[in-house]
């Protein structure tokens, strides 16, 4: 028998060609219609560069999801590591560690600071970490991204330790906090409010051209050259409009147009690919009630018999009950739509039953 590595069919060349650059976590290099919010981050963070114990401007950014905060903030991080090492740059999302415990325990984490197995109060930690900034001598600065998750139960007096170790240990921050919510810091301690002090930026949420260009920078680092239809490029721009001027939006709905023209075993991205992948981006938004509004009549019998049979059927089952009305193959079609509009879930039996083909059971989603 040959090798079966080297008998395999020959590896198809699919559509991207750095799939990461549509990922989420991807800092991208250039962050078209954020130049101005980036300088007024660099601004208030220059100060850090510059020498041992300077301060630099607490922040506060926010705007809608999808405008551009985490990204813009994560760059400046980045720019600002690489072009000094006076500065030590801290980056936690709060939704991800989302106590003040959590938080520190992060900060500890980040800064190479061991803590020991059998755990430690918040207050202890926190003087770890504060000890290694201050041991450093550099200026540090802790972004604490969807900061409105520690709203809850006191987490924010996190702020205020931050504040009262800079005047206690000479540790030195600069805070910047990030939220969806224009009206985060009037929501905050009293104490922990005044001890921040921030300058604010807004991010405006994008225009359908500043999103069409957004997805044009990323598209050149994630596709090959020439694959990508205007077409399709356009109507996934347009999904992160409709949704907001969410570039997160757009970009999902490009990288799903992407998967599914190589699904199609297709080179090029064509405007099917990105109609099914916005209908997707709907459907994963839209409520159920929405979802159920707008249902063919074919749609609307097909989810009568399951809700009255009260129990999943199987495909053979179904079309008997909707014999006369639809035929075998119209409503394969329509369970195929039900689905994507998640509200049917199929499931393939594995056995092939003889004529029939392959059964399907139906449930209900
Ligand atoms: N101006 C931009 N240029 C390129 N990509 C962007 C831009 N703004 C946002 N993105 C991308 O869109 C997605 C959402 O942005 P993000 O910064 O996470 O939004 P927010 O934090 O405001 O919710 C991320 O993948 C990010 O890289
Ligand atoms: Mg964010």
């Amino acid at each position: 028998m040959p090798n079966v590595f080297s008998s395999l069919p020959e590896k198809r060349e699919g559509v991207f060609a750095n799939e990461d650059a549509l990922k989420p976590e991807f800092i991208p290099d250039a962050l078209p219609g954020r130049e101005n919010e980036l300088t007024q981050i660099a601004l208030a963070l220059r100060p850090l560069a510059e020498s041992a114990g300077a301060k630099g401007r607490n922040l506060f950014v926010f705007g809608p999801p999808g405008s551009g905060k985490t990204a813009s903030t994560r760059r400046a991080l980045k720019d600002l590591n690489e072009y000094s090492d006076k500065a030590w740059c801290f980056y936690v999302n709060c939704w991800q560690y989302a106590t003040r415990h959590a938080v520190f325990s992060q900060l500890a984490f980040l800064a190479e600071e061991p803590l020991p197995r059998r755990g430690l109060a918040a207050d202890e930690v926190f003087e770890r970490f504060a000890g290694a900034v201050r041991t450093s001598k550099k200026n540090a600065v802790v972004v604490l991204d969807e900061f409105d998750r520690l709203l809850q139960a006191g987490n924010d007096k996190l702020l205020y330790d931050l504040a009262r170790a800079k005047e206690l240990s000479g540790a030195n921050f600069t805070e910047i906090l990030i939220s969806n919510d224009a009206d985060l810091l009037s929501k905050l301690d009293a104490r922990a409010r005044s001890s921040l002090q921030p300058a604010t930026i807004e991010f405006k949420q994008y225009s359908p051209t500043q999103l069409k260009e957004i997805l044009l920078e990323r598209a050149a680092a994630a596709f090959h050259e020439n694959v990508l239809s205007k077409e399709a490029l356009a109507l996934c721009a347009a999904c992160g409009a409709k949704a907001g001027g969410d570039a997160r939006v757009a970009l999902q709905a490009l990288y799903d147009a992407g998967r599914n023209a190589e699904q199609r075993g297709a080179r090029f991205v064509e405007l099917v690919d990105a109609k099914k992948a916005v209908l997707e981006q709907e459907v994963m938004s839209a409520s159920k009630e929405k979802r159920l509004t707008g249902l063919t009549r074919l749609e609307e019998s097909t989810l009568s018999v399951l809700r009255e049979a009260g129990k999943p059927l199987e495909s053979g089952e179904l079309y008997s009950l909707l014999e006369g009305v639809a035929s075998e193959r119209s409503l394969r079609e329509c369970l195929n739509l039900l689905q994507l509009k998640k509200l049917v879930v199929l499931e393939e039996k594995g056995s092939v039953t003889g004529e029939r083909g392959r059964t399907r059971l139906i449930k209900l989603a």
